[in-house]
């Protein structure tokens, strides 16, 4: 008989029951600086985008950070010569996910956390062709969730003792607010536990005009991507928005040492929801996504005050980007 190749089964569940994109839109429109949440850019076509985005010319993050991963594969290797269970918000399709789950020897484990069942049953059954041997545990739940992971649970057998690390790559950590960050890195840390690892790709402060480009490409795909937002929104509550009334801007806040993508409205626009309606003037705009950038020093504060110590720093040939591996302290250092 063959391997049981595809029997990957969702090893936790705990998505919350309620769509909650109306709330969420209600009170973006609502403040006095309107904004979006930006994980409401991705549906297919908005990850189909980003993967566009992520091979332009102008973006240099992703590339960068993958080299620097391919660069450091013999390292990692040595850092983790023990039994690892490897855990990564995201299903798992990302080219650098597979550049670990390939060439990091000790990996037994690996625990994909998303939102969608449907990509996370279909990721981890692919994966599992390719990698028989690796444990896939997925699990189903919201970023923003505090994940109850109990570790010595029945059926995780050897796995239980393995050593834990969070991959948390793409500077996906920029999309927070620096306090919003925090509280993120302290549940990552409450996620592998005290001896544990995370390894984060975190993009850097640069010049000002690499990083305009990136976010302003010549092609327009940027553009797309972020009024996406609106067609996503479009799709599911109803045409509240007409996409063509907003247009794409991304501008470096040097004060906050972040990019913030704008939609700016080309004349008055009047959202309307329900018996409410919320109206945004021609030249306001609406904010949908924070890419804060750091320095060193200033993340390795930062996850230190959230229970890491800052074990190697890894950057490219101009320092425009950084993967560190951070040691999960004793939790009584916080
Ligand atoms: C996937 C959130 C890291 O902030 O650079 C790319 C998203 N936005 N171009 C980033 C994004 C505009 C990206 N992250």
């Amino acid at each position: 008989m063959a391997e049981p190749t595809s029997d990957v089964e969702l090893f936790l569940d705990i998505a919350p029951e309620a769509d909650t994109m109306e709330a969420d839109v209600r009170i973006g429109l609502s403040a006095k600086q309107p904004w979006l949440p930006s994980k409401y850019f991705y549906d297919a076509r908005g990850s189909d985008l980003f993967d566009q985005i992520c091979e332009l010319d102008e973006y240099y993050p992703t590339r960068t950070e993958r080299r620097i991963l391919e660069r450091i594969l013999p390292e990692l290797n040595a850092l983790f010569p023990d039994p690892t269970v490897m855990l990564e918000y995201g299903s798992g399709s990302s080219t650098k996910t597979r550049l670990l789950l390939e060439h990091l020897g000790s990996l037994r484990g690996y625990v994909p956390i998303d939102i969608s069942r449907d990509h996370l049953l279909s990721t981890g059954r692919a994966l599992k062709t390719l990698f028989p041997r690796l444990s896939i545990l997925p699990v189903c739940a919201d970023y923003g969730q505090r994940i109850p992971f109990d570790w010595d649970a029945a059926g995780l057998g050897p796995l239980a003792q393995a050593r834990r690390m969070v991959f948390f790559p793409g500077s996906t950590i920029g999309n927070f607010t620096r306090e919003t960050a925090a509280d993120f890195l302290m549940r990552m840390r409450d996620l592998v536990g005290a001896g544990g690892f995370l390894l984060i790709g975190v993009d850097l402060v640069k010049d000002e005009s690499v990083l305009h480009a990136a976010y302003n490409d010549a092609q327009g795909v940027t553009a797309a991507f972020n009024r996406n937002i609106l067609h996503h929104i479009n799709d599911r509550l109803g045409s509240l928005f007409n996409p063509d009334a907003f247009r794409h801007e991304a501008i470096w806040d040097a004060d906050h040492e972040r990019i913030e993508m704008r939609l700016i409205a080309n004349e008055d626009v009047t959202v309307r929801l329900g018996h409410d309606a919320y109206s945004i003037e021609r030249d306001s705009f609406i904010r949908t996504e924070y890419s804060h950038k750091y320095r060193l020093d200033s993340f390795a504060e930062l996850a230190g005050s959230c229970g890491f110590s800052t074990k190697h720093v890894w950057t490219d040939e101009n320092q425009w980007f950084a993967v560190q591996l951070l040691e999960a302290t004793p939790s009584t250092s916080r």
